[in-house]
């Protein structure tokens, strides 16, 4: 596998208009970083990029929602985002922002140059407008009927039902979000990137991988469901896209006639790569060109499949109309993350928050790094749940991990004083180990080249688990007495074995990796130093041993578990569906027609009514909670339905014989279930 030496690596810029929640970090950040953080160990020279996208209907919407200035909700969540990312250790050279001045500037260059070669199309066309608001409506501004699946409530944009990128346009009974009312369709002028002219290249870049003789990659290295998506979108004709919206909040169109208009969030935002390169490479004595117009580069976009295409196919498009821009080898989309087998969805609040995480689970950032790389949904949707979260840590971290490191540095402490012993003899069953420790870094570089992290981070637990099974079969602890020679060299492989483990896992859990450095009081060597067995020099002395994991205990777990389970309930309008019961069980309640004949209050209950009610059969006296909806004069003669067989009970010192059915509402409002037409008291409900 040919490995160039420079790598972009940008990761899909968060909305700042919401918290980062697990679906995110899964779906891009903690993948992304992985492969930043292997690279640079291997002394591979990396711009790793991301930053908030702070324009955008999604940030006017929310804005709009919390009776803010969308500049105060960028802001908020900007500094949020930024401050989860960094105690994730996520570790961007350059969190950026796309409302600086400097990124407008970038976007508004680059927009020029575009309109300035002829590669934009500018045109007048019919366009949604809200009468009342007096305004154009963005695609995210518009709901209605998805055209794909019926969904009633897609977006102009997207549904997020079916997940289709729709336009405005397509969707059945179109309602304006601001004023609940019907769009009209109304003139404007726009600026287009006219797809239709790239369909042809872009469907042979993204089959045969050949861009210009200088680009080639090899399609067979990206993911199926990238190259599907992207050809799905060829398929079915790419047309000219508008990238200027009527809105005032973003990036000004800077040319004539552009005023009133921004640019879409969809030009800006990958822009925002761009800009943040400058920034970064201004800041730090670089040349931002080489990061992004020099062939040597690999540029990488990590994202989730909802930006597939304006990664493989609108932002491809934009750069082959600048100059001398590279393509991305490779777009490694996720897919989605679940939470406890339910889609995660921010609005219903199903998820778990960075935020929540990292106050609920102080100095654990590399368990959920570790749980997270684990069940990254990398081909398909994975799912998050608490108890495997546990499991993970449990069973894997503490039981095999821990337990060898720390068997091995507190026999070291004991045999040895902490000074590491010589190797003498070697045996068969050290020799494998010993290939074990120089194959792991190999194969581990191998899965993470190839995007295939999960692999990548099993490769280095098998060394973990190699390491932990050499210490019980050979039991150190019983041949001490027998064979103390053979516990030096036993100790001495396990020591080699623990640096070999904080190399290889530094991608995965960084932090844990410079705290394994530190019990062995070494620097932590880089990648180029993984698979020898040389790494802890005879005579050096290691530190004090500590524990490396907790185990995390059931309780705590339940409680999480807890917590989504009164969300679940929260977030739901309705209650939710009792348990199933029988026909039979059905069949033993009495529900009759009845008419009210009487109706007092009673004294000392606010809420109480004591009703006569004729059930065809007897009259008898129901006491009903309906004080503060009723009063007693307005529901004489009303028709109800009564359960008659409800054992009678006394209610206020009053016998109450029987049950008067309501409907409900999720505000307190209450109804009679009444029949819906004439018919007599007495009369069954079944
Ligand atoms: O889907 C999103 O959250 C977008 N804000 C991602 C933008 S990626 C890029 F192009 F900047
Ligand atoms: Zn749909």
């Amino acid at each position: 596998m040919k490995t160039q030496k420079r790598h972009t690596i940008t990761a899909a810029l968060p909305y700042a208009n919401g918290p980062l929640h697990l679906g995110h970090l899964a779906g891009v950040y903690v993948s992304a970083d992985i492969y930043a953080r292997f690279l640079r160990s291997n002394g591979e020279d990396v711009a790793f990029i991301c930053g908030s996208d702070e324009h955008g209907a999604a940030i006017t919407l929310r804005a709009k929602k919390e009776n803010k200035s969308p500049k105060d909700i960028v802001d908020e969540y900007h500094f949020s985002n930024k401050n989860i990312f960094e105690k994730l250790g996520i570790s961007f050279d350059i969190y950026d922002r796309t409302s600086s001045k400097h990124h407008h500037e970038t976007a508004q260059e680059l927009f020029m140059e575009m309109d300035k070669k002829g590669a934009l199309v500018k045109k007048e066309s019919e366009q949604y407008f809200d009468e009342e608001y007096q305004q154009f409506l963005a695609d995210r501004y518009i709901t209605g009927q998805c055209p794909k699946c019926g969904y009633q409530d897609a977006y102009g944009d997207q549904c997020e039902k079916c997940g289709s990128t729709l336009s405005s346009s397509e969707l059945i009974n179109p309602i304006s979000t601001l004023s609940g009312k019907s769009p009209q369709l109304k003139s404007t002028t726009h600026w287009y990137l006219p797809l239709d002219r790239h369909e042809k290249w872009l469907s042979e870049w993204i089959q045969k991988g050949i861009y210009n003789e200088e680009q080639v990659h090899n399609p067979e290295n990206w993911k199926n469901q990238v190259v599907g998506q992207c050809m799905s979108w060829i398929k079915a004709g790419l047309q000219p896209r508008a990238i200027t919206r009527d809105l005032d909040w973003g990036v000004n169109v800077p040319v004539k006639d552009g005023e009133g208009k921004v640019l879409y969030v969809w030009f800006d935002a990958p822009i925002g790569y761009i800009s943040a390169t400058k920034k970064w490479a201004n800041e730090n004595g670089k040349s931002w060109e080489n990061y992004w117009k020099s062939k040597d580069t690999n540029l990488v976009h990590f994202l989730a499949k909802d930006n597939i295409v304006f990664h493989t196919i609108i932002f491809p498009a934009i750069l082959s109309e600048l100059d001398g821009y590279i393509l991305p080898s490779n777009v490694p989309a996720n897919e989605f993350l679940n939470l406890e087998g339910q889609k995660l969805s921010t609005s219903k609040n199903w998820a778990v928050w960075g935020k929540d995480y990292l106050t609920e689970f102080v100095n654990q950032e590399d368990i959920l790094r570790y749980v997270l790389c684990s069940i990254t949904p990398e081909n398909k949707d994975s799912d998050f749940s608490w108890k495997d979260f546990q499991a993970r840590n449990n069973n894997e971290l503490c039981s095999i991990f821990g337990n060898f490191v720390n068997r091995t540095l507190v026999l070291t402490k004991k045999y040895y004083n902490g000074v590491t012993p010589s190797r003498n003899n070697v045996l068969e069953l050290d020799v494998e180990l010993l290939k074990t420790i120089k194959e792991t870094p190999d194969n581990i570089a191998q899965a993470v080249r190839s995007f295939r992290f999960r692999d990548a981070q099993a490769e280095a637990m098998k060394l973990a688990r190699a390491g932990n099974k050499y210490l019980a079969d050979t039991e150190p602890w019983k041949l001490i007495k027998t064979d103390p020679e053979r516990v030096k060299t036993i100790m001495n492989i396990s020591l080699q074995i623990t640096a070999n483990l904080a190399i290889v896992f530094e991608p995965f859990m960084p932090k844990k990796a410079l705290e394994l450095a530190e019990l062995l009081n070494i620097k932590l060597p880089r990648w180029g130093q993984a698979g020898k067995d040389q790494l802890i020099p005879e005579n050096h002395t290691i530190n004090e041993p500590r524990i490396l994991f907790e185990k995390i205990e059931d309780e705590k777990i339940k409680k999480q578990i807890e917590k989504l389970k009164t969300k679940e309930q929260k977030s739901n309008k309705y209650p939710p569906m009792k348990e199933e019961i029988t026909f039979d069980e059905f069949s033993k309640m009495d529900l009759r027609v009845g008419t009210i004949k009487e109706a007092e209050k009673i004294e000392k209950a606010d809420k109480l009514l004591k009703l006569t009610v004729d059930t065809g059969i007897d009259v008898r006296t129901v006491v009903s909670g309906i004080a503060e909806h009723f009063k007693p004069e307005e529901v004489i003669g009303q028709k109800v339905s009564i359960l008659m067989n409800l054992a009678s009970r006394k209610i206020k010192g009053v016998e109450s014989q029987g049950m008067i059915l309501m409907a409900e509402t999720e505000k307190g409002e209450l109804a009679f279930v009444s029949p819906n037409k004439e018919i007599d008291a007495g009369n069954t409900i079944r």
